[in-house]
């Protein structure tokens, strides 16, 4: 059944090639200063093309949202202009393209940000996280993160302004649509779970007003550029970076209930991506597949024939494979013809040039 990932399908006005998404990976080669998209990543993800769809990396929408030094932004004019490279790039192969947006909220250091005190739903510091700063070589310089201070609700609406004129610098840039970055305990996951938020306020307490914020950034963001361009990624189950829901099941089904009636196109959620990782409970996926009506992801330590039977069982209807992706930049081709994966070398992964990047080659039969 692995012809089901062959099968189109329809997003939004976009009718993609094939059922796998490359899902979004941070790499941090922006060029500096300024954290500008470049010529070398256009080609990297113009390698990639023959995704269904790209998701490309998580991208901050202000000075303040970046985590880790080299990511790149949307918030100037030199951004844009940098992203646009890569998506005439993308678009020259005839491949499909979304704008991850991120802000990282407490998950940075003053150095990535200017000096300043991070931001977060509440003042509490995510216990052993590291983030990468700048250190003046060319290898990532790895730093405890900080306490961050409570954000007001003045800071709430300059926030969602900020998602909302990032969704707009992408439609810009070319981008086919984005992917609102809600999961792996970044800022808007800092809301969602009950964990990382102790606010008093209509922003925290209930799963409701939880998800308050999630709900007013895809709003702002679907008003601007089109529901049928908003995707939203989630992630349950994983307390990466920090982030720990008590009721997941309960706080996640009513975040698919809320991604639907805001019309968003695509949920996609990153489960658990471990070695040892417990599966999503197929309990939820169901779940979801009940709440949500729109096109559903999924990625995490998926091969072939995890992701056929995926698609199989109708709970998904694309999979994202991440760094099968990095070392196979053909990867759809080599899954269709069952052509052994290449790995990838995690001392490239971030930081440097075009070698870990461009280097990896494309399948040849011997
Ligand atoms: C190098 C690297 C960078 C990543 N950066 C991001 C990111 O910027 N945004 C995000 O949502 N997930 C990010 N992820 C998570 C992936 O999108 C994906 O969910 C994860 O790698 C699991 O899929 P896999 O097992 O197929 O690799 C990253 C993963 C890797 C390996």
């Amino acid at each position: 059944m692995q012809n089901a990932m062959f099968n189109t399908i329809q997003l939004g006005e976009l009718t993609l090639a094939n059922r796998i998404v490359m899902p979004p990976m941070t790499r941090s080669r922006a060029s500096q200063p300024g954290n500008v998209a470049n010529q070398m990543m256009a080609d990297y993800y113009a390698q990639r093309a023959s995704a269904g769809l790209i998701v490309a990396e998580g991208t901050q929408i202000s000075a303040m949202g970046q985590g880790y030094a080299w990511t790149p932004g949307i918030y100037s004019q030199e951004q844009i202009a940098g992203w646009k490279l890569v998506t005439d790039a993308v678009h020259a192969k005839g491949g499909a393209i979304f704008a991850q947006l991120w802000h990282v909220g407490r998950v940075t250091h003053p150095d990535n940000i200017g000096g300043m005190q991070p931001i977060s739903s509440s003042a509490l510091k995510a216990e052993n996280v590291k983030v990468f700063i700048d250190n003046g070589t060319d290898e990532p310089g790895f730093v405890d993160v900080v306490e961050p201070r409570e954000m007001t609700t003045e800071d709430i609406k300059q926030v969602v302004a900020e998602y909302r004129q990032a969704a707009l610098n992408a439609i810009e840039a070319g981008f086919d649509g984005i992917e609102l970055h809600a999961a792996n305990g970044y800022l808007i996951n800092q809301f969602i779970d009950s964990e990382a938020n102790n606010r008093t306020d209509e922003y925290g307490g209930s799963i409701e007003n939880r998800l308050r914020f999630l709900g007013e950034v895809v709003e702002a963001m679907t008003d601007a550029i089109g529901a049928n361009r908003v995707g939203v990624r989630l992630a349950p189950f994983t307390s990466l970076n920090g982030t720990v829901d008590k009721t997941p099941v309960e706080t996640y089904t009513a975040a698919a209930a809320l991604l639907n009636k805001l019309n968003v196109v695509y949920m996609h959620i990153a489960e658990v991506d471990w070695d040892d990782a417990p599966d999503t409970p197929a309990e939820f996926k169901r779940a979801v597949r009940n709440a949500y009506q729109g096109v559903i992801i999924y990625a995490g330590r998926y091969d072939t024939k995890k992701a056929a039977k995926a698609l199989e069982d109708g709970l998904a209807d694309m999979i994202g494979f991440g760094r099968p992706f990095i070392a196979n930049p053909d990867l759809p081709n080599r899954i269709q013809n069952g052509y052994p994966l290449a790995a990838h070398d995690p001392a490239t992964l971030f930081g440097g040039n075009e070698k870990g990047l461009l280097d990896y080659p494309e399948y040849q039969a011997s």
